[in-house]
Order: C-alpha cells, then structure tokens, then sequence
C-alpha cells in the first residue's frame, strides 16, 4: 500500500457475519489487528458500519425481514443485500452493530471516516412485503393527512380506484395493467425514503457516538432509485462509485457528467470517486480491460471535476466468492508483471505532489435542472412516447458543452440559481408551483434558459398542468404547444433554421402556436412541416429558448452555442477533439487539467504560459504534446 501510495483504506464493508457471528458474539480481533496495521503503516481507514449483508443467522431466524419483488417473489439469502428496508429486524440489529462497531473504533487513530452501508438500493431498490405495505400507508398519512385527499392526489375515480379505509392500500405490486401512476410516484418517493431512514439511523448512532468523525455513504452516479438531493443534504462528504465501460466511446462524456453530480451534490465542495476498477469488472456480458493510461486519465478526470480522492474496488483481488473476476490493485498473479499495478504506483505518486489542487474548486456557469421525482415521473408507463428517456435528454444538451468545454453543474429546480448565466431544462416533465417562479425569476434577473420539449407537463401528484402545454412556461417561453407528435423509432423530420442551415430532429415533434418568440428554426418535412420548432424569447431580463424536438448533434450544438453566446459563458480552451480541459480555481489560483481521451498523441495550443504540476516542467505558449491517453495539469500563472 506505501508503494502505491495509499493512505485511505475502506474496511469491512461486507463484514457482518465475520463480526457478529451469532446474536450475542461477537469478534473483533481480526479487525483490530488489521486496524492497527494500517495505523502503524500510516494509512487512514473509512470504516464500513457493515450493513450492507445481513447474516444468514439473522434472516434465517426472521425470514419475514427479507425482501419481496412486485410479483410476490421473495429474495432469499446467499447474495449481499438481502433485507426489507423497512424490516425493524433489520433496523434494530443494524443499529446495534453499528452501535458496537462505533464503540469499539470511534476513537482509533487510524480512523478517518464513516462508510454507512454500500450502494444502498445497489440490488434491492424496493421491497413489496406486508411490513413495507405498512411503512408505505404511515408514510402516506404523514403526506396526504386524510383519505379524501388521498383518493384527490392519486385521481382514484379513474378505473373506480377509490379507497375507502387506509388499509385497503398496498404497494404498487403486479396488477393487470398499469397501476395508478401517482401510486406509483410515491411508493418510489417511499422507497427512496425508506432507505434514506435506514441510513439515517446508522448516522444518528454515529454522529452522538463520534461527533467529529465525517460519514459518507457510496453513490452511484445516475441512480434512479434514490432523490440523492435529499441524501446528500445527510452526508459529510459525498463519494460516488464509478464504473464506466472501457468499451464504450462515450464513457468519457458520462464519467464527466457524474462527477458533475457529484460536486453538485455537495454544493460544490469536493467529493471522493469511493470505487473505481484499475482494470476489469465482472458483471457484464463482456468485460472488456481498460487500456494502458485509462485508469490514470480517468482518475485525472475525477481531479478536474472536482475531487480531492480517488479510490479504488479493491485493493486484492478475491481468490473465491462472485467477485473473483473482479480486477483489484493487486491482481491474482504477481505484481511485477501486472500493468495495473504500475500504473496504480504511478498515480501515486504523481498524487503526492498535487495537495495544491486541494485548494481549489471547479465552478459552473451552467447548470441542468435535474429532479428524481420528475425523471420518475416522465419514465412511468402509458405516455406519448415511452422513448423520451430523462437521461438521453440530459446527456443530448451535456454532450455538445463537454466536447466544447463549458463546465456544467446540476440543481434542483427549486434550488438558487443566482449564480449561474445559463440554465437547461432538458424534458423536465414534473414541475412545481415553485420551481416554476424559481425559473421565471432567474430570468427575470437576466438568466438564459434552454428547455426542451415534454417539460412542465404534470404537477407533484404526476396530474396534468390544465390550460394547454405547457402550462406553467407558456408566458416565458411564448407559445403554446397544441398538440404531441412523437416520432416513431427510425423516422425523422427535418429542421430548418433561418439562415438556411438543415438539421434533422428524431424522437419528438410538436404542434407549436407562438405568441411572442422568434423562430430559431420550423420543422421542414412531415405533417408539421413550415411549423415552429426551436424559438427564443427575449424578456427584458434574460432569454427563454425552447426546442420542440431533439435534434441532430450539429443542431443542438449550434442552439447551445446561441445560448451560451447571449449568456456570455466561454469555454475553458480551445482544443483538439478528444481532450477535455477543465479548470479548477480559488482566490488567484488557476489550474488547467488537459485530458487527451483518444489513443494517439496530439497536440494541443496553450495561451497561458504555466508549470506542470505533475513533473515540474515549465510549459510554455504554443503547443503541448499529450500522449495517447496523456494528462496534463498546468498551475497557471502562478
Ligand atoms: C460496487 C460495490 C462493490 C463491488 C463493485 C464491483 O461498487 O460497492 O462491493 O461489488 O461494485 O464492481
């Protein structure tokens, strides 16, 4: 671990049975052993509560603690996970080892932080039990107070749905047909809850246990299951697990994105990439090994995105269990020949030398309105098309600015906005009264905002927004959109902007009346043809551009670059497709972090003179080679 520079270890995650073998023993010397080699090697550890896998004791005694599906299907033991979020079985013995656990490290040198469980909702995302049924009508009643506004919220005379008595309400399990789309939103807004509570009451017994000890729990990027705007708001230090497939070309494009969330998430202060492989996964089809430099640029990228750790699933390499194929720092055959492992050496030792980027932050100017309860929302069953997915419409507006290098945050829609000049709302189907006047205001002050088709359809209660779409932006945007014209897969339509240029839209069209916009571009084909289709309206304040389909890449770029222009937000650098350039900066200080994501060399034009804080080397204007896969991180001017 000293040769690789490690200095932050997470420890017994999935440690359960090894610690509390029984109901009443308990066995605690291996780790203390391995608590205190850590120490005297001057490693850190981020200690697990360890609750992430029950003991098959535990649910063998109480089998009604295990999870159930949506079809009455219920998950047995001999995986990891395997308990009823709202089980008290589970609660009550997960808080007295957590209990324990904290009595017994809270105070240990090596101790640096607290792992709350793992990828809580990772396998087990909901459960469909009776005791969950219970927890699910509590939660409801906490909501909606009365049945009468129960039966309102959730539209039951549709299909003679009405409830009577609370009890008569279950969780959304397998019906004939689609079961009632709000059912269906809260018993995710539970379920995410649900969990929430889980981590909360191992955070509880921490923080009166160990005040000063931070508490983290791992993320995963764009988790559906879990609001993580709510959970962040509980944690200490947001860390997130990164797993991005080598073989897809865009995985640069969605790492970035996710450590965009991720800073977001803490409201910009830096996070840790928690899990990372240093080669191979083992859970898909095909798990193709990352190529020499990926693990390295991959971790940069992290850096340039806001992080101050990079971590790695896991240190060795397992000899049995279901992870066995899963790479490690040190691999299965001897070090010396494992590429991994020098690259691994390398990187930490080029991280020594950069606590200065600790210093500093990555900001945004932009930011991508981004809400759980709509992408829920918008992805349930039965609507115009159940191809508009939330994640391909926020990665349509996140590509173009990545390959052009404008930095982007995430926010909720009710968050401040005041210190962004641009504003995305890519299909933001579910809006509230408030997030509405947040996104007026914003553009009141002078903001731009971009919105694309299918937003501000539904109120909280997933009920439709009356008085034509929609609704709530039909003054801010200008124009009414009479009717959907979803596009079948395969079929486009063409876009025609004013200045002749002709781009084609996929997935969406629609019937727009303007009332006060100008026409960026009409629709040039199909039954809609020499209809509006990209419009802009000027406020006195800001701007509000709106896009009626999805258009090309070149199409959305060019409507992108209009906004960013009229918000005046410009790139980080200029620079040769395939590298990134990221900036981080605090009170005079300017980092710039070069990332060449092709496989061969290039070169790229630099304005500012600089220092590489990865070899010391000075850098000056002109050009600067990166290797294939090669980083540079430049202290600018100072
Ligand atoms: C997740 C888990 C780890 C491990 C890795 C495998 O991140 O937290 O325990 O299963 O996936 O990629």
């Amino acid at each position: 671990m000293q040769e690789a520079g490690v200095n932050l270890v997470s420890l017994a995650i999935f440690a359960w049975s090894r610690i509390q073998p029984d109901h009443d023993s308990w066995d605690f010397d291996w780790l203390d052993r391995i608590m205190g080699m850590l120490h005297e090697g001057g490693v850190r550890v981020n200690l697990a509560t360890a609750t992430a896998s029950p003991p098959p004791w535990l649910s063998h005694a109480h089998p009604e603690m295990l999870p159930v599906l949506a079809d009455g299907t219920r998950l047995w033991h001999g995986a990891r996970q395997h308990y009823c979020p709202s089980s008290p079985v589970y609660r009550v013995e997960a808080g007295r080892l957590v209990e324990a656990i904290a009595e017994r490290y809270g105070h240990h040198p090596a101790l640096a932080m607290w792992h709350v469980g793992n990828e809580f909702g990772c396998h087990v995302p909901a459960c469909y039990c009776d005791v969950s049924a219970q927890g699910f009508r509590a939660w409801l009643k906490e909501r909606y107070g009365s049945i009468d506004d129960l039966n309102r919220a959730w539209g039951t005379d549709f299909w003679s749905q009405r409830y009577s008595d609370w009890e008569e309400i279950i969780p959304p399990r397998r019906t004939p047909t689609w079961p009632n789309p709000s059912q269906q939103l809260d018993y995710m807004r539970f379920s995410s809850d649900a969990l929430l509570e889980c981590y909360e009451l191992e955070h509880k017994v921490l923080s009166r246990l160990t005040p000063d000890i931070p508490v983290t729990t791992n993320f995963m990027s764009f988790f559906k299951p879990l609001d993580y705007w709510k959970w962040a708001k509980n944690e200490d230090v947001v860390s997130n697990d990164s797993y991005p497939d080598p073989s897809d070309p865009e995985s640069s494009m969605k790492a970035a994105m996710a450590g965009d969330l991720m800073r977001s998430l803490g409201g910009g202060r830096p996070w840790i990439l928690m899990e990372q492989t240093t080669n191979r996964v083992n859970w898909r089809e095909v798990n193709a090994p990352k190529p020499p430099g990926l693990m390295r640029l991959w971790s940069y990228q992290a850096l340039a995105r806001g992080a101050d750790g990079v971590m790695f699933f896991q240190w060795r390499q397992s000899r049995a269990g279901a992870e066995k194929f899963h790479s490690a720092m040190v691999p299965h055959g001897p070090v010396a020949s494992s590429p991994a492992w020098h690259e691994v050496v390398r990187l930490g030792k080029e991280f020594r030398g950069l606590d200065v980027v600790g210093d500093t932050r990555a900001h945004a100017e932009v930011t991508i309105l981004f809400d759980w309860e709509s992408w829920w929302a918008l992805e349930l069953p039965s609507k115009p098309s159940s191809a508009v997915r939330q994640i391909d419409q926020i990665e349509a507006l996140y590509r173009p600015l990545y390959d052009a290098n404008v930095m982007v945050d995430f926010a909720h829609p009710a968050a401040d906005l005041s210190r962004y000049r641009l504003v995305l709302a890519p299909s933001l189907y579910l809006v509230t009264d408030e997030a509405t006047a947040n996104i007026e205001a914003f553009v009141a002050a002078g903001g731009v905002v971009l919105m694309t088709f299918f937003s501000g359809i539904v109120d909280d209660r997933d009920h439709i927004h009356l008085g034509g779409y929609p609704k709530p932006f039909q003054d801010l945007l200008g124009l009414r959109v009479v009717d959907f014209h979803p596009l079948p897969s395969g079929q486009d339509v063409g876009v025609l902007f004013a200045d002749g240029f002709l781009a084609r839209g996929s997935l969406w069209s629609e019937n727009i009346e303007v009332n006060d916009a100008e026409v960026v571009a009409t629709f040039a084909s199909g039954d809609l043809a020499g209809r509006p289709a990209i419009t802009a309206r000027q406020h006195e304040g800001g701007s509000a551009f709106y896009m009626g389909t999805c258009p090309d890449g070149m199409a959305t770029a060019r409507v992108l670059q209009l906004a960013c222009s009229r918000a005046g937000i410009t790139p980080a650098a200029e620079t040769p497709q395939g590298v990134e350039a990221v900036r981080r900066g605090a009170k005079g200080k300017s980092i710039l972090f070069l990332l060449n994501h092709r496989d061969v060399a290039v070169e790229v034009p630099i304005n500012e003179p600089g220092t590489s804080l990865i070899d010391g080397s000075d850098v000056h204007r002109g050009l600067l080679r990166l290797e294939a896969r090669g980083v540079a991180v430049l202290r600018e001017g100072w």
